[in-house]
């Protein structure tokens, strides 16, 4: 397994460019089996390990995948197989995004549950329940969902949460029914609205995305259409929070600053400077950042996956901050591995209370998840001495040519095989 070694204790400066939103770009993937003709063209999709299990994924399931560079092309045809399977669900919880294409389409659809996660239960409940109330039976059955549907047929669905990947499977599936859907309390993310575009070029009936009530008037048949993936930004903001915490200078390219102006309140209230430049903005500070309170929420809140990267910065922050996560209860998983560094957080249920340390030290820390592990190379930048990540496969699911970007910007990073 592979470790990451970094020296820190630069200031990193330069500009970087952004890649596509791994979260819009797996959406869109299960989206292209919706299509019965004509290829679907995504651009500007990120080379990430989840991109490639999604795309492994619906080569198993008999659809022609096509990558080449940023581009992937998925060739219409009939799917030989239904099925999901516990091996590659296993490692990606998003394969449950084939469930709504696949039921809509054929009818049929069999997925491995997915199981636990590491930042919480995350239950599908909404995704079935919403799929029930469109005329689909679900069945459970030896840990897999079996969803049978004659047709879909239009509903009016509320989610109790505004679940992301909730609210893409059922306006994929709403978009084959028979007749209208509206989901309200529906999740507002960009990479909704995204999808929405692409499922419009494909020949959908769509209105309201992007808003808590999307209004979807089902059609019979969908084609595949050319889409260009929105930029991530949450790759955006954990440069942000890199160059924030390393007193560095960075310009952020090919990336959107209205998607984040939660998170770019917050940094500029603990001291940041950010400004619109090019394509993008430039991130500054200079001097020691002042401590903040963040509390998670869907969007447009502050977005769950930068909490970790945010308290990596107020670990070094003048003054207290309280972080408070309110959309998964296990996302404090990268505090014990902070506090081996120097960082002094106490948690208590959804509340990590963060008192600033002048310094923080390298130490051997383990990456428990995705964005658990993006905290702690933006700890390690910052931290006197030598940082030794283990574990960063959860790295290379959603981060692309970490390693090399960061040099760019004069980081002393690198990896080592173990
Ligand atoms: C998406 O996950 C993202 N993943 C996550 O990013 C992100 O953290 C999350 O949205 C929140 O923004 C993808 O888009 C592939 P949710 P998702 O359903 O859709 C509860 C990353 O780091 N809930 O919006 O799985 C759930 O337990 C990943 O890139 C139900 O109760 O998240 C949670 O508390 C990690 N029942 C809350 O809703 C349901 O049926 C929000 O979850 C569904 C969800």
């Amino acid at each position: 397994m592979d470790k990451l070694l970094i020296d820190g204790g630069v200031a990193l400066k330069g500009s970087v460019l952004i890649d596509g939103a791994k979260n819009a770009a797996l959406p869109a993937l299960a989206a292209s089996l919706l299509a019965e003709d004509r290829e679907v063209l995504l651009q500007n999709v990120p080379s990430v390990v989840d991109i490639r299990t999604m795309c492994r994924l619906l080569g198993v399931m008999g659809a022609t995948v096509e990558a080449e560079g940023t581009s992937i092309r998925i060739l219409p045809g009939d799917l030989t197989s239904l099925e999901a399977p516990y091996d590659l669900v296993r490692t990606m919880r998003a394969s449950i995004l084939t469930l709504g294409p696949m039921l809509a389409r054929y009818g049929y659809a069999k997925v491995s549950s997915p199981g636990g996660c590491a930042i919480g239960e995350r239950p599908i409940d909404l995704h079935l329940a919403g799929l029930k109330a469109m005329g689909a039976r679900i069945d459970l059955h030896e840990g897999y969902i079996e969803g049978r549907a004659d047709r879909l047929v239009g509903a009016e669905i509320y989610l109790d949460t505004p679940s992301v990947t909730g609210t893409e499977n059922l306006l994929m599936a709403a978009t084959l029914a028979e007749g209208n859907t509206i989901i309200e309390n529906a999740a507002m993310e960009p990479e909704i609205s995204d999808l929405a575009a692409l499922l419009k070029a494909m020949g959908a009936s769509i209105e309201g995305e992007g808003t808590e009530r999307i209004e979807i008037k089902g059609t019979t048949r969908l084609v595949g259409a050319t889409h260009r993936i929105i930029p991530d930004r949450i790759e955006t903001a954990t440069y942000a929070a890199v160059a924030a915490i390393s007193q560095g200078d960075i310009l952020i390219e090919g990336t959107d600053k209205e998607m984040l102006s939660s998170v770019i309140r917050k940094m500029t209230a603990a001291g940041t400077s950010i400004t619109p430049e090019g394509s993008g903005f430039r991130v500054s500070s200079t001097g020691r950042l002042r401590g903040v309170d963040v509390t998670t929420a869907p969007y447009p809140g502050f977005p769950t996956d930068v909490q970790a990267q945010f308290m990596a910065m107020m670990a070094l922050a003048q003054g207290t901050s309280v972080i408070r996560e309110m959309v998964f209860e296990n996302r404090f998983m990268h505090v014990a591995e902070l506090r081996r560094m120097g960082a002094d957080i106490r948690t208590e249920g959804a509340s990590a209370v963060v008192r600033g340390v002048p310094s923080l030290e390298g130490a051997p820390v383990m990456a428990t998840d995705l964005r658990a592990s993006a905290s702690l190379v933006v700890a390690g930048l910052a931290a006197r001495g030598r940082t030794t990540i283990s574990r960063i496969y959860h790295l290379d699911r959603g981060y692309s040519r970490l390693e090399e970007k960061l040099s760019r910007l004069g980081a002393r990073v690198r990896r080592v095989k173990s």
